[in-house]
């Protein structure tokens, strides 16, 4: 099963990653985890790739793409892949074409996860994550069971993320916005796109997820 996760900039795109991971053993494939991976590193990748994230811009598609193709060659994409944030501009959408082809792949389905925009700034402002093991979590919608204790891991460090700042989410959105509808476009043509909506609790848009997988 091979999968392309879109939505906009907080629609639950890893959320729902973190549940689809678990249920179907495939690997998620994130860019924004492998730069912030990179950036926490200090590679020259994740130096080049904060200039632009720290701005709420893209990083550009040849270094985008070269990640990815480096990632989709690893053995266990074999059993399928969970793309998130992936491909984000036509050029990306093409060049991943060609990965696959090279790779005897295609994409299965494309779940596009459709929210209000008007609530993405509280979801990136209320955003916290697990150190340890990268679970997501959000003050108010998706707490800890246990107040300080990641569900998953049982650690206790949690951070927020820089680009969550309310001037950076502007950004963001409003370049998501403008590059999400052709490639949308792009797999509607291919008759891929399977929108869902993704304004519920989480349960809940998972729920349709799970259908859409087990109707491949
Ligand atoms: P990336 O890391 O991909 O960020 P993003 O697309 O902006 O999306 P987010 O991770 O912020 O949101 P999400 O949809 O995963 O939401 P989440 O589940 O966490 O990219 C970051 C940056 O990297 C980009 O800006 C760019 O610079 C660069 N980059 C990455 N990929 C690139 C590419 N392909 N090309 C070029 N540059 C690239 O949920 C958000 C919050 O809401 C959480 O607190 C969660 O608990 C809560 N929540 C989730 N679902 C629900 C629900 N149903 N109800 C209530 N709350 C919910
Ligand atoms: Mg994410
Ligand atoms: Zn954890």
């Amino acid at each position: 099963m091979n999968l392309i996760l879109m939505g906009l900039p907080g629609a639950g795109k890893g959320t729902q990653a973190e549940r689809i991971i678990d249920a179907y053993a495939i690997p998620h494939i994130s860019t924004g985890d492998m730069f912030r991976e990179a950036m926490k590193n200090e590679t020259a990748l994740g130096l080049e790739a904060k200039s632009f994230m720290d701005k709420g811009a893209l990083v550009p598609d040849s270094v985008t793409n070269g990640i990815v193709k480096e990632r989709l060659a690893e053995p266990d994409t074999k059993k399928g892949f969970l793309l998130d944030g992936f491909p984000r501009t036509i050029d990306q959408a093409e060049a991943l074409d060609a990965m696959l082809k090279d790779l005897d792949k295609k994409v299965d389905a494309v779940i596009n996860i459709d929210v209000d925009p008007t609530i993405l700034v509280d979801r990136l402002s209320g955003r916290f994550i697990c150190r340890d093991c990268g679970a997501t979590y959000h003050k108010v919608f998706n707490p800890t069971k246990v107040e300080g204790t990641c569900d998953r891991c049982g650690g206790h460090n949690f951070y927020q993320r820089d680009d969550d700042k309310p001037e950076t989410v502007k950004n963001r959105l409003s370049v998501n916005i403008e590059q999400g509808a052709p490639i949308l476009r792009f797999y509607e043509e291919q008759g891929l796109v399977h929108t869902i909506d993704g304004n519920r609790e989480i349960d809940d848009v998972f729920k349709d997820v799970q259908s859409i997988i087990d109707a491949e």
